[in-house]
């Protein structure tokens, strides 16, 4: 059989990661570390651009197979795990009969759903994406000076960006009620409380500067950008954890994941914020963190 080479290059660049999280605070310098969180999260959401959406959350699902089966004999499952026809669910072909219930279930709802389901997948996809990266750029080129005027620019690119995503993720999330592997109607409260944390910072930010509030304007940037980094990384981060150990129960550690990863994102930006000792390093490295990003 065949090695997914791709997910052993992602478990790579995972470890990678974690060296360069612990030499960044050792350093106290973020530049790096962040830079290689942007470009990992561009790898794997352009594969849905490349190898469509089937293919892309077959990858995605392949990344969890690993230690979600891990101490499983063969024909055991467990009860948060499931199987899916062929295999198909995952790039691990035969090796892994059994997958997470969410995981099965997320394939299903787009290898065989009405494309207008998969569209609003890649609407998510790409404006959420855009959007994140407009957002570092925001903090690496202030808005003052000469800026101001493409800052200004950008900061509309990336609101205009935010909103389209989120109003896809949330026409996704309005359909979970019967996906009981997601938790269902939970799954559908968690994704709108998700999209309040990432969404609410963001207009909050543009509320700020519309009355000349700069230092509110740059509070809730920085809270923004927390959320946007807690929606993606810690939600991915967390469930590759979690996953494996809450495996006996369907939906428990999507749940935790959906519902806590965006509120950890602003809590840990905060604390950023708030220990300017700590956060020297961030500045230094991208210029300066209490610069706007959107508007
Ligand atoms: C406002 C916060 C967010 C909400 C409410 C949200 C919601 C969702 C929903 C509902 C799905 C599809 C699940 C399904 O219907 O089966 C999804 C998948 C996805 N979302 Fe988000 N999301 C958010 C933030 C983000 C961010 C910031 C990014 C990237 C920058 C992102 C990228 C993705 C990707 C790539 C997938 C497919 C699964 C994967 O490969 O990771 N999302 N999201």
């Amino acid at each position: 059989m065949e090695l997914p080479v791709g997910v052993l290059a992602i478990y790579g660049a995972l470890g990678l990661w974690s060296g360069l999280l612990a030499y960044s605070i050792r350093r106290k310098a973020f530049g790096a570390f962040l830079g290689f969180g942007i470009l990992l999260l561009l790898y794997l959401n352009l594969r849905y651009f490349l190898e469509g959406a089937p293919a892309g959350i077959a990858f995605f699902i392949g990344i969890y197979d690993f230690l979600n089966n891990f101490g499983l004999s063969e024909g055991e499952t467990a009860g948060g795990m499931a199987s899916c026809v062929d295999n198909a669910c995952t790039v691990w072909g035969d090796r892994f009969s059994q997958h997470s219930s969410w995981g099965v279930a997320f394939y299903d709802r787009f290898a065989n759903g009405p494309q207008r389901r998969t569209n609003l997948l890649y609407g998510h996809i790409a404006f959420n994406s855009i959007a994140f990266v407009l957002m570092h750029l925001q903090l690496l080129r202030p808005g003052t000076g000469e800026r101001a005027s493409r800052h200004k620019l950008i900061g509309r690119a990336t609101f205009g960006a935010i909103t389209f995503g989120t109003i896809c993720a949330m026409l996704l999330a309005a359909e979970h009620g019967p996906v009981t592997e997601y938790g269902g109607i939970m799954s559908t409260l968690g994704f709108a409380s998700m999209s309040l944390c990432v969404y609410g910072c963001a207009v909050m930010a543009v509320v700020a500067i519309r009355r000349g509030d700069v230092a509110g304007h740059n509070r809730w940037n920085i809270r923004f950008v927390g959320s946007m980094w807690g929606a993606f990384w810690i939600f991915r981060v967390m469930l590759f954890v979690l996953d494996p150990l809450l495996r006996s129960w369907e939906a428990v550690a999507l749940q935790l994941c959906i519902w806590l990863s965006a509120p950890l994102g602003i809590a840990l930006a905060e604390f950023v914020r708030r220990r300017p000792a700590r956060s020297e390093g961030f500045v230094a490295s991208s210029g300066n963190r209490t610069q706007s990003v959107v508007a």
